[in-house]
C-alpha cells in the first residue's frame, strides 16, 4: 500500500500491476460503505496480474485519514480521486467501477471529470436521492456510530449484504466484511452517512453519459435490486445489463469469478483492456 498527501487527508492505495499497452485503460476500484478497498481483493488479483489496478481507501475508510471537522459529500469523494490519479501520473483514461457508496460517487466523477473516463462501471448501486425516511434513520445511526461505535452500523449492514446462497455456505468473504467494518473509523463513517443522507438524485443525469458503461448486479442484492438497477442501465446510452447469479449486494466478492468474467469481456469489448 501506498500512502498519498492530499491537501487535508492522506489516502491509502493499492497500486498493482502495469498496464501491457498504451491503449490500456486503468482500472480504479471504489469500494462501498463502510468498507474498504480490500472488499476489491478478488478484483485486484486478477486484474492486476493482467494490468495497472488502483483501488484506494476514501477519506476516513481503511488506511485513509479522516479530515476532522470538514462536511463530505459524494463530490468530495470524487475530488479525492482525481487528485489522487494526478499524484500517481495517471496520464491515460481510466475504467472507474465503483460499488454501492462507489456508484454515488462515480455519478459525480462522471459530471465532474468525464474526460478522464475510458469506461464506467456501475455495480449494486442507485441513481436516485434518499427517501425522508432513509434520511432519518441515517441521521440516527450517525448519532449512535459516535456515542457507540461501529457496532450499530455493523448490525445495521450485515443482514443486508449478502445473498441467501453465500449465508448457507458461509463463503469467507462474510468473515473479511465484518473485519472490515470492524476496522472502519466511527468519524469517517459518520461523515459518509451524512454525505449519502445529502446526496442529489442523479438519475436525469444518467442519459448525459457518454462513455461505455456496464451496470451490474446480484441476483439477490436487497439494497440496490435488479430492477431498480436494470432501470438505470436502460437509461445510459448503449449501457449493458450484467445480473451476477447466487449474489446479493457485494456481488464482485460473492460471485468473483462471474463478476471478473464478465467484467474483463466488457472491458476487452469496450476499451483496449488486453
Ligand atoms: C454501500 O454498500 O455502499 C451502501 O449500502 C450504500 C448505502 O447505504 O446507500
Amino acid at each position: 500500500m501506498k500512502v498519498v498527501s492530499l491537501g487535508d487527508v492522506r489516502l491509502a492505495v493499492e497500486d498493482r500491476g502495469r498496464s501491457r499497452s498504451s491503449s490500456e485503460p486503468i482500472l480504479l476500484l471504489v469500494h462501498g460503505f463502510p468498507l474498504d478497498h480490500t472488499m476489491w481483493q478478488p478484483q485486484i488479483d486478477y486484474f492486476g496480474s493482467r494490468g495497472r489496478v488502483i483501488s484506494p481507501d476514501l477519506r476516513g475508510f481503511g488506511g485513509s485519514s479522516n479530515a476532522a471537522g470538514s462536511p463530505v459529500s459524494m463530490g468530495t469523494y470524487a475530488h479525492d480521486l482525481n487528485a489522487l490519479l494526478d499524484r500517481l501520473e495517471v496520464d491515460r483514461p481510466i475504467a472507474f467501477c465503483g460499488l454501492s457508496m462507489g456508484g454515488y460517487i462515480a455519478w459525480q466523477f462522471c459530471a465532474k471529470y468525464a474526460s478522464r473516463l475510458a469506461a464506467l462501471v456501475v455495480c449494486d448501486t442507485r441513481s436516485i436521492a434518499d427517501t425522508p425516511q432513509a434520511v432519518a434513520g441515517r441521521m440516527e445511526l450517525t448519532k449512535r456510530v459516535l456515542a457507540e461505535g461501529i457496532d450499530p452500523v455493523k448490525a445495521a449492514m450485515m443482514p443486508k449484504l449478502f445473498g441467501p446462497e453465500t449465508v448457507a455456505k458461509q463463503l469467507p468473504c462474510i468473515a473479511d466484511t465484518v473485519a472490515a467494518i470492524e476496522r472502519a473509523s466511527p468519524i469517517g463513517v459518520a461523515a459518509a452517512l451524512v454525505a449519502m443522507a445529502g446526496r442529489p438524485d442523479m438519475t436525469a443525469s444518467l442519459a448525459e453519459i457518454r462513455v461505455p458503461t456496464l451496470v451490474v448486479v446480484g441476483e439477490h442484492d436487497v439494497i440496490s435490486p435488479v430492477e431498480e438497477m436494470r432501470g438505470i442501465a436502460e437509461r445510459v446510452p448503449g449501457a449493458e445489463f450484467v445480473v451476477i447469479p447466487g449474489a446479493g449486494h457485494m456481488s464482485p466478492l460473492e460471485n468473483p469469478a462471474a463478476y471478473n468474467a464478465a467484467l474483463e469481456r466488457f472491458l476487452r469489448e469496450k476499451t483496449g483492456w488486453a
